[in-house]
């Protein structure tokens, strides 16, 4: 009954609604592609796809390698929903913007979240390439007043102090598990996900503080999945980690130039384009076992 939703979502899921198929006017299953994992939405078929810009209540995603659509078709014979590109905090969005098309997969059938995402390696153990199943998180967004739920709570949607014991699904992740081992990939890890705003990237000092408390850092998922647990999705989140964080101290002053480069020092870079490149070499393989796990699943 949609009288009982929101305005903003009730326009926004008409006019999707209105031009889908029947075959795709449900969705089992929501994805999110991060960076430079747009090729995920590549297996869908007999898609039917829309421009952020053309959506009401739709951000339009601004980031580099980030494209702006809306993918609806069937993926491993399932219906789905997946977003090519996603919004960021860090672009100028409230929490609450960056998490509105989650209510709208929502609203379609949609109980699985698949959130997927480019992320630094904290954990020494990881390495650049790795995928990293989400167990849980923290996010610094939603304990510095950018929760996605702050406001008047849509009741229709959830309640107003949900519990976030069990975000990332266990009986997904188990599945998670089955799916990569089938499809023969052999460095699948687990850990926590250190969610900053961005859109700088963390300093020493704070890289070493996030090992303290996580295995990966990035500047996304969180508000997403915080949506998604509280209207009663299943969440799953992937990482795929695209750098090693640096936490070495910054230099010492010290020290003169000499002693520096006695230490044959090397000044640490970063960059948007080292994310997105390897997102791009590694994006096959987190497509293939995404495929995997929606057939896995459709049996379960
Ligand atoms: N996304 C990819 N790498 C990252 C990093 N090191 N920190 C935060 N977000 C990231």
């Amino acid at each position: 009954d949609l009288s009982k939703f929101p305005d903003n979502y009730v326009n926004c899921y008409k006019y999707l609604y209105d031009k889908l198929p029947n075959e795709l006017k449900s969705v089992k299953m929501a994805i999110v592609c991060g960076s430079g994992l747009n090729n995920l939405a590549d297996k869908i078929k007999n898609t039917v796809t829309f421009d952020y810009k053309d959506i009401p209540g739709f951000a339009v995603s601004t980031v580099a390698g980030h494209r702006g659509k809306l993918v609806f078709g069937i993926l491993a014979n399932s219906p789905v929903v997946c977003m090519v590109g996603r919004f960021h905090f860090y672009e100028g969005h409230s929490a609450q913007k960056v998490s509105f098309p989650i209510r709208i997969f929502r609203m379609f059938g949609a109980k699985v979240l698949v959130l997927t995402n480019a992320a630094g390696g904290l954990n020494p153990n990881y390495n650049t390439g790795d995928l990293v199943i989400i167990r849980d998180h923290v996010s610094f967004l939603n304990f510095t007043g950018s929760n996605p739920l702050i406001g008047q709570n849509e009741s229709i949607f959830g309640e107003r102090f949900p519990p976030m014991l069990n975000v990332y699904n266990h009986h997904l992740r188990y599945l998670f598990t089955q799916a990569a081992a089938q499809c023969n990939y052999t460095n699948l890890k687990e850990g926590t996900y250190i969610c900053l705003s961005g859109p700088s990237y963390e300093t020493p000092a704070e890289a070493r503080f996030f090992s303290t408390i996580g295995d990966v850092v990035g500047m996304s998922t969180a508000p997403e999945a915080t949506v998604g647990n509280h209207c009663g999705m299943q969440v799953i989140g992937i990482s795929l980690v695209t750098n090693m964080v640096n936490q070495k101290p910054t230099l010492s002053s010290f020290k003169s130039p000499e002693e520096i480069a006695a230490q044959n020092y090397e000044a640490p870079t970063i960059s948007h384009a080292e994310v997105i490149e390897v997102g791009n070499q590694k994006a096959k393989i987190l497509e293939g076992i995404v495929e995997k796990f929606t057939e896995i699943l459709e049996q379960n």
